[in-house]
């Protein structure tokens, strides 16, 4: 079969170096893919938001899959358009539809979804700029921290944690008046602050049925110790020490369960991942947020420790068999370490060459290389992204698999490069 991956990250370097190596894999192409890409597959200048254009491809070069990594394409719809379409409809789209993907494109959708099905999450209220005056009230009596978060998809930005009232109305008038996240920003949900420690969930699910991944553990903070702002993530690893089975069984009984049964009840399509952000809040699991994707960087540890064929998988769920799979994980501890530009997550160059690739052994022992912004151009890769490059290392302690991937940025060189040394810092 010929597979086609939308997006350009280190997550989809990852997912193209793992289907790859499936038989059922015949010819991949990644739209519009990096510099690390071109080592799985064929790039394909095409934007993954051009679904007129990506059905073309799809249809001149027989491709029978689509597997979208990021989250735009499907809150557009990318799914209901091939699902539209007498062509598309023989393409499986691996994804939600448009409704489906609502679970991380509308916050105040996913909460209600969640209190429908009784799926434990902070307690909230939803505003509108209609009703300003009274979400003010509601500030002014809530404890604090207070958690923001913008209605719409907002790169990441749209959730703030303010530690005070004075700075939570401020913050709730520019979301709502001030038009700081624009149409995302219309609607604002408010919601209790929870005090535990996070986790990435990843299930993949045909609508029916489903499969829980490895799970992950990301690292949003740019600086070591987690202090500074909030990046897309600088590194991650798999599997969680704290994610023992008593935990995860609660969170499959608790908040997987009900939401595929969710999903299914309320006739949602959704083929794909869902990427379920959890708090574990003393022993017990709350649902921060859903995606409707896999997580960058998770997915570099999450694909390198699946030991499934992927493509299978893909195909079950399709035909909605997930539930004749079985999901097998490679036992040993994998640590992602990202890369990135000098001065990410603000203002950063780039085009800037990247020298030291060609010095890695081949295979690199127990590392992998995925490339997120980088670009190929003449013999030259160049930096094309705030995060630039997320080395994986496998070994049996964190510890390990830190200094592992350590060793390979070591030989690698670019002007402002930067990367925090201490991933996994809390479980060493
Ligand atoms: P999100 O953009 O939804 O991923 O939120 C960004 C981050 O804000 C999350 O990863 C959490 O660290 C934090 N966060 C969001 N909601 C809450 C909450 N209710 N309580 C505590 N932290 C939260
Ligand atoms: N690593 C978090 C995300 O992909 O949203």
């Amino acid at each position: 079969m010929n597979i086609l991956i939308l997006g350009s990250g280190g997550r989809e370097h990852a997912l193209a170096w793992k289907l790859v190596q499936s038989s059922r894999c015949s010819r991949l192409f990644i739209a519009p893919g990096n510099a690390g890409t071109t080592r799985c597959g064929v790039n394909v200048d095409l934007n993954p938001l051009d679904f007129e254009g990506i059905k073309k491809f799809c249809i001149q070069e027989g491709i029978g899959m689509v597997v979208v990594g990021p989250e735009e394409p499907l809150v557009r719809g990318i799914v209901d358009f091939f699902a539209a379409d007498p062509d598309g409809q023989k393409i499986l789209v691996i994804g939600p539809s448009a409704g489906g993907a609502r679970l991380e494109g509308s916050k105040a959708f996913s909460k209600k979804f969640m209190a429908r099905h009784s799926i434990p999450t902070a307690t909230y209220r939803e505003f509108s700029a209609a009703d300003l005056a009274e979400g003010i009230s509601y500030l002014q009596q809530h404890s604090l921290p207070v958690v923001l978060k913008a209605d719409g998809l907002a790169a990441g930005k749209g959730v703030v944690i303010c530690q005070s009232t004075i700075e939570a109305v401020a913050e709730f008038e520019l979301m709502l008046q001030g038009n700081k996240f624009g149409e995302a920003g219309s609607k604002v949900v408010v919601e209790e602050f929870l005090t535990g420690i996070e986790l990435s969930v990843f299930v993949l699910t045909d609508g029916k049925h489903f499969v829980t991944l490895p799970e992950a553990k990301d690292y949003k903070r740019v600086g070591e110790n987690d202090t500074g702002p909030n990046t897309g993530g600088m590194g991650a690893v798999s599997p969680v020490p704290f994610a023992d089975a008593g935990f995860m069984k609660k969170v499959t009984d608790r908040i997987i369960i009900p939401t595929v049964r969710g999903i299914e009840a309320e006739n949602i399509d959704y083929k794909g991942f869902i990427f379920i952000g959890v708090i574990k809040v003393g022993e017990d699991p709350f649902v921060i947020e859903y995606n409707c994707r896999m997580g960058d960087p998770e997915t570099e540890v999450v694909m390198p420790r699946l030991t499934n064929d992927l493509v299978e998988l893909f195909l079950a769920v399709g035909d909605q068999t997930l539930d004749k799979q079985t999901i097998g994980q490679e036992e040993r501890i994998a640590c992602t370490i990202v890369a990135v530009s000098g001065g990410y997550p603000g203002a950063y160059e780039k085009g800037v060459t990247i020298t030291g690739l060609d010095r890695l052994p081949a295979g690199t022992g127990d590392s992998l290389v995925f490339h997120a912004g980088t670009r190929a151009e003449n013999d030259e890769v160049l930096t094309n992204g705030g995060r630039v490059l997320c080395v994986t290392s496998f070994a049996e302690t964190v510890y390990e698999a830190v200094d592992k991937s350590r060793d390979v940025l070591e030989k690698i060189y670019y002007d402002g490069i930067y990367y925090r040394r201490d991933i996994g810092y809390e479980f060493l």
